[in-house]
Parts: structure tokens; sequence; C-alpha cells
């Protein structure tokens, strides 16, 4: 059976995590999660983009080695995401060996079938920024301004990728596969900004310039440059090479390759499905791409520059990786920018989660243990309850399409009208006034059943966005989770049921003092 294969963008290592790469790190470990649940064998990858010139320029500066550089900061992207309970199945460390032999067996490969040639390129190049220009870096003056530095006209000699061979089978692909961009309006994006792309891509740099890569293997002067380097990883990483691994074969094309917007186009939106063509990968094997929008702070763009960033780990220390991953997960809708607040995240987990979940499990378990020793009877459900347990299956039936669709936001919403529906079921029952009339003794029971199966429902629901606190409701209300897979047995408890005793899960969280939270480099 194919895997469900799902991907990340790897992480530059030339600076810390930022929220950003956690969202998308945790938007990808949901998802991983949730098909998980569904029954599929999950193969998630993750990792960072060690290669580079920011790179080898910010080790030179601490006058470190640049994998020292590299290693250091991809230790700060693993401890985060242990963290953060990211449970992905294979890292992609670009400085690995096997990636390395993998991309050099690629370029060699093109080469030989005349996909790549040298040629010399001529233009105006910044001393300072150590880049060519473009007529898209002139001022309004129509002069490069004083940010370049000392500008010169130079002549250098790199390695080309014939893009240009591939325009027209990208734009039948884009025509074809209607569904290879989610969402929509992204492909719609893609395909006219794909008709507009015109020339072949570079995929070199001279070693004078950039030895921070992986070495072209017929040209030993020349490094990979970026994308193909990259992009790579996403296929060198699941099993692709010379001798292609059967697991390859059982994952490849990937379900999603999980992306932000910035990198849609053209690196993964032209350049990637031109690559595989270009290596022979049918139609019917081209990947698909789940792209999310950005989060900023105070309505500007998250940034190392302006000191405009919101440190995850600081926040998953002093809230719990529950708080964050729910917040993160239940704020930004699928696909469109978000703004990051502390407060908000507050908000959502104390009162969806706390006041409202928390809640619902706390009071039942604590009134199903005071009026029936933790065992209610086994009862028929009367025509109220039956109807209040028909809405909960609607809302699962909800989740799962929601789920299937990557709208995370959207599916947790089902969660959170199950809760309230829920707690608003204890309130007009009133159970506290059932156990003070024997007569009303079968209504108790069927009343704290229903609850705990509602109860049951949610933390089913909550279990691929915040495992841990799922997990230890399930262990409280003493229960296994529904399977999302095979249809469910009679939705009732099982014989000989005890619940557990209620602990608070979500313990209500305060905003620590600015300096505190450490939140804001
Ligand atoms: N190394 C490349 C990706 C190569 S994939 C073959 C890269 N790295 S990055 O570190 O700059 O970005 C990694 C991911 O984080 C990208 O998907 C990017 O869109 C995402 N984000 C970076 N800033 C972000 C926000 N402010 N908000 C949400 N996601 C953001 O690009």
């Amino acid at each position: 059976m194919k895997s469900f294969f799902i991907t990340t963008a790897i992480d530059y290592t030339n600076a810390p995590p930022h929220i950003g790469h956690a969202y998308e790190k945790i938007l990808a470990d949901v998802l991983a999660r949730y098909q998980r649940l569904r029954g599929r064998n999950v193969f998630f990858l993750t990792g960072v983009d060690q290669h580079g010139q920011k790179v080898q320029q910010s080790a030179e500066r601490e006058g470190i080695a640049p994998q020292e550089f590299a290693d250091r900061v991809s230790g700060k992207f693993l401890s985060l995401w242990k963290e953060l309970g990211i449970s992905y199945d294979a890292w992609a460390a670009t400085t690995a060996p096997l990636h390395k032999k993998v991309v050099q067996q690629i370029l060699t490969d093109l080469k030989e079938r005349d996909w790549l040639y040298k040629a010399t390129y001529s233009g105006h190049y910044s001393v300072r920024q150590e880049q060519f220009l473009t007529d898209k870096e002139r001022g309004p003056d129509g002069e490069f301004g004083p940010e370049w530095g000392e500008v010169v006209l130079l002549d250098e000699e790199n390695w080309y990728f014939r893009l240009s061979k591939c325009s027209e089978w990208l734009a039948r692909f884009l025509e074809t596969r209607k569904d290879f961009v989610t969402p929509t309006f992204r492909q719609n994006e893609l395909k006219n900004a794909a008709a507009k792309i015109t020339g072949d891509l570079c995929i070199s740099r001279p070693k004078s310039r950039l030895e921070w890569g992986i070495e072209i293997p017929f040209d030993p002067g020349f490094v990979t440059y970026v994308w193909f380097d990259a992009l790579i990883n996403y296929i060198s990483f699941a099993g692709y090479g010379d001798d292609v691994s059967p697991g390859f074969e059982t994952r490849w094309p990937c379900d999603h390759h999980v992306i932000g917007k910035d990198i849609l186009i053209p690196a993964h939106g032209v350049y990637w499905p031109c690559m595989l063509h270009a290596m022979g990968f049918p139609d019917d094997r081209m990947p698909h791409l789940l792209v999310h929008g950005f989060w900023s702070l105070g309505g500007e763009k998250v940034s190392k520059s302006t000191g405009n960033v919101v440190d995850p780990s600081g926040l998953a220390t002093t809230y719990g990786a529950t708080a964050l991953r729910y917040y993160l997960m239940r704020d930004a809708v699928m696909g469109q920018d978000a703004d990051f607040s502390e407060e908000r995240l507050l908000l959502r987990h104390n009162t969806e989660l706390g006041n409202g979940l928390g809640n619902l499990v706390n009071r039942t378990l604590s009134m199903t243990r005071r009026y029936r020793d933790g065992s209610p009877g086994h009862v028929e459900l009367p025509a109220d309850l039956a109807s209040h347990r028909a809405s909960d299956a609607e809302s699962m039936a909800s989740y799962l399409k929601l789920m299937d669709d990557s709208q995370i936001h959207a599916g947790i919403e089902t969660m959170v009208e199950l809760v309230n529906r829920a707690n608003a079921l204890v309130d007009s029952a009133a159970p506290w006034k059932l156990a003070k009339d024997p007569e009303q003794s079968e209504r108790l029971d069927a009343v704290l059943s229903t609850l705990i199966l509602s109860a049951r429902s949610a933390a089913t629901m909550l279990l691929p966005v915040a495992p841990d606190a799922a997990h230890e409701i399930l262990r409280q209300l003493a229960l296994e989770a529904l399977s999302l897979n095979t249809p469910n047995a009679p939705d009732q408890l099982p014989a000989g049921y005890r619940c557990g005793e209620p602990k608070p899960v979500f313990p209500r969280l305060e905003l620590p003092g600015e300096e505190a939270t450490g939140n804001r480099a």
C-alpha cells in the first residue's frame, strides 16, 4: 500500500527557528498524526537546509567551520521539534553524504542527457553583497543604490539547467493537474507567474565565490546552488538514488509538500516539477503542494533584521507545547496569513480548552464518581440523549471531511461545537438535581454516560493537534480513542466501565511580565 508522504520545507540554518518555522512543522505534524489515526502508513520528512552563502558568512564571522555552524543551528531546530512533539520519521540534513551522492548522481544524469550546459553570464555584480544585480535592483533613478556598495561589470561562467525547455510542458501540466497546488487561488497565481518565466536556471556558483555547497561532480571548480540542492531532499531522503529503494516506490509521489507562500513561485511551483520532469518522472507521479500563509507580529513581517521575532521555544517553555500547538492551528485559517498575539494564545487556551473541554471532563468525571462511584449503570439512551449523540456523530463526520481536506482550523471548530453542546447538556440536564430524585436514577445514568462518550469524541478529535493533553483526557476517562479508520463498536460504555480521577489538564494560563516570557528577542 502506498504510504502517506508528508514533507515540510527544510529550514535555513543561518538563524535559529522562529514562529513561522514552528507553525509549518506543527501543521505538517498534525496532518501526519491525523493520517496515522486514519490507519495510513505515514512517512513524515522534515529537516534543515545547511548549505549556502549565509551559513558560510555567519561561520566566517564566528571563526568556525561552516559545518560546525550549521550543526549548531540545526541542533536548535532539533531540540525545538522535540519540545513541540513533532513526530517526523526521517531527518533531512543536506550535508548528509547520502544526500550529496543523490544530488551528484542527478546532476551527472541530467548533464548526460543534455539538460545542463555551461555558459558565461555578463552582468552587474555587487562586491559587497556578492551577487549579480538585475534591473529590478535599480532605484527610481536607474542607478544601483548605496546598499549594494561597489558595483562592477563581471563575466562569470556557470552551469545552467534548461528550464526553458519545460515551459510548454509546465503550462500543459498546470492546466490538467488542477489540484497540483492547494489552496486553488495559489494554483492560479502560479499559472500566471509560470507563463511569464523565461530563460534557463543558473544552478552553480564558482567556488571562488561560494565554497559551502555540493560540488558539481563533473566540474570541481563549482558547487550546486541552493534550490538544486535543497529541493532534491524530498527524494534523496525518501530512498531515491542510483538503485531506487522499494521504500521510495511506496512513498512517492509526495502527498503534501507543506510550504510557505514565499517559496511557491518559482522554486516549488516551477523549478521542482521541471526538475522532476527532466529526471523522467511522469505527470501522474508529480507531488502535491500544500501552501500555508505567513505569521506576522503586530501586522509586520516576522524578520530577524527588524528584531520582530517570536521565539517558539520561549513560548513553549512559558505556556507549554499544548497551548502553542492549539493556538497556531486554531487561529490561522489554512492558506491565509495570521497575526501572532500572546493574548489570543492565552484566550484560546483558557476559553476553548480550559473552560470548554477541560471543564466538561472535570465536571463529568467528578459527578460520575460522586453519584455513581465512577460506573454509570447501563441504560438505553432516551430520545433527547440519542439525538445528542447523533449530533456528535455528525460533528465527527464533518471533522473527518475537513481534516481530510487539511482544514485544521475548521476541524478544531467542530470539536469546540461538540464540547459546547456537551457543556450545555450538563447545564440543562442538571445531574446534581437528578441525583436527588430516586425516580430519575436511570436518567442520571444515561446523562452521565452520554457526557463521557461526548468527552471521548472530543478528546479523539484533539489527538492530532494536542496529543499529550488528549491522551491525558482519555486516561482520565479510562477509554480508548475512537477509531478514525474503521466503523466503531456500538456507542456505549464498555461492560464493567469505571472512570478515572479528574485532574486539571489545561491549568489556567496568565500573561507573565514582558521580560519574563523572553518571547520577543
Ligand atoms: N530553505 C528554504 C526552503 C527549502 S525547501 C526545499 C527556506 N527556508 S526558510 O528557513 O527561509 O523557510 C522555511 C519555511 O518557513 C518556508 O516554508 C517558509 O515559507 C516558512 N516561513 C518563514 N517565515 C514564515 C512566517 N513568518 N510565517 C509562516 N511561515 C514562514 O525557504
